[in-house]
């Protein structure tokens, strides 16, 4: 069934407000949750959390007053939708496990998207860090095992394997390797648009998190994995970011920031299974439509530009969280010795690679290691969901030696 946003009602902005007890959500059950639920909640609190630093810079870039208004008005709204969203998240629910949960939505959302991807450079790109954050997940799981006793699969249910992924100890490229070509803002399919933009408010979230709660912890070994894989998702932003036309104007970017919003969360409101937060992203959706509206009231008037000259007619396919095992061992079959060369993809790496490499790993130990060194050393061996068979990149099956003496 076909949706226009800019066809439908919505809600008006000035009726958008919500009072402190309806935006203290109530959490939701960190045992009986949906593990896609938790995906989607924390995928669109990055998206608000995008929209509303947006609109912060877009701010400190105009100087007519109308524009800074209007923004004042929806950037309020996007913060109060922030808040409504992320506190969701319950108290009870462990940095570990919240970042278990930050990391299934990289995988399975990267994967969804490089699925749908028309362009087969973006897609490229996004296959790219896909193996990234799908070796993010492993580490994290095997540390969260040390840390707190318990197996990441009773947090992802078996939906998102856990194996190696491009070994983030190999991640760590020089500054000039991961920035990418951009898409012309003219010829680009619209929806690689939204997924450009979406990978980049998902990776931004992600960066920002791990920036802020990585010196939480006591224990060094956790503190030096989360330094370690923060400056990894610095690399993914760069990555997303340069996909972007820089062409394109504020108040088109505007436009897409809210079409691109209207167009997640009526994906999510479709395929959503807790009632209660289906109720969210349907209200939400009706509030960015009338986001949508301003904004592009302000590109006609300022820009001179129709919504329609930058809009399909009709939201694009919806994006969906649901397993991507046999897409992401493909993906590591293939392209596990990948590293970036300039704008390009290569396995040749460039002498600025080496020389990267030894200014952050030193003499190491690198924690990104070090993490499944220790984890092999107390547990016997590293913490892994294959559920689907061993690693299909044989360079990453574990060795023999384990079974040694049984
Ligand atoms: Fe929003
Ligand atoms: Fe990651
Ligand atoms: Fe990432
Ligand atoms: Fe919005």
């Amino acid at each position: 069934m076909s949706f226009n946003p800019l066809t439908e009602r919505g809600m008006p902005v000035a009726e958008q407000l919500r009072d402190w007890r309806t935006l203290n959500s109530q959490p939701y059950d960190k045992l009986a949750v949906d593990p896609y639920t938790k995906c989607r909640i924390i995928l669109m609190n990055g998206i608000e959390v995008e929209s509303a630093f947006f609109s912060h810079q877009f701010n400190r870039h105009t100087d007519v007053l109308e524009v800074k208004q209007a923004l004042a008005l929806s950037r309020r709204i996007e913060q109060q939708q922030q808040k409504a969203i992320n506190w969701l998240t319950p108290g009870d629910e462990t940095t570990l496990e919240v970042t278990i949960g930050y990391e299934q939505v990289a995988v399975d959302l990267t994967a969804w998207l490089a699925r749908s991807e028309p362009d087969p450079y973006l897609r490229q790109t996004m296959d790219f860090g896909l193996l990234e954050d799908f070796d993010h997940l492993y580490r994290y799981s095997n540390l969260y095992e040390m840390l707190e006793g318990k197996q990441a699969d009773t947090l992802l249910k078996s939906l998102t394997e856990v194996m190696p992924g491009r070994p983030t100890v190999e991640e760590h490229r020089h500054p000039f390797d991961d920035l990418r070509r951009h898409y012309d803002k003219h010829t680009a399919d619209p929806l690689s648009k939204l997924h450009a933009m979406t990978l980049v408010a998902a990776e931004q979230q992600t960066m920002n998190f791990y920036m802020t709660i990585g010196n939480r912890y006591m224990e060094p070994i956790a503190r030096g994995l989360y330094l370690e894989i923060g400056m990894i998702e610095e690399q993914h932003v760069t990555q997303y970011e340069s996909l972007l036309d820089p062409a394109t104007t504020w108040l088109e970017d505007l436009v897409m920031h809210e079409y691109n919003e209207c167009y997640l969360y009526h994906s999510f409101a479709a395929e959503e299974s807790d009632p209660r937060v289906r109720e969210l992203w349907e209200r939400h959706l009706e509030m960015e439509i009338g986001q949508l509206q301003v904004a592009c009231a302000l590109m006609r008037k300022y820009d001179g530009k129709e919504p329609e000259e930058i809009l399909p007619a009709a939201l694009p396919e919806p994006v969906s969280f649901q397993p991507n095992k046999e897409y992401v061992r493909a993906v590591l079959a293939a392209q596990l010795e990948l590293t970036g060369d300039g704008l390009d993809f290569s396995t040749d790496r460039p002498t600025r690679y080496g020389d990267y490499q030894q200014a952050v790993h030193g003499d190491g130990p690198v924690p990104s290691e070090h993490v499944i060194d220790e984890h092999v050393r107390r547990f016997g061996t590293d913490y892994r969901v294959e559920t689907d068979g061993e690693h299909p990149n044989e360079r990453l099956r574990r060795p023999l030696v384990e079974t040694k003496g049984a």
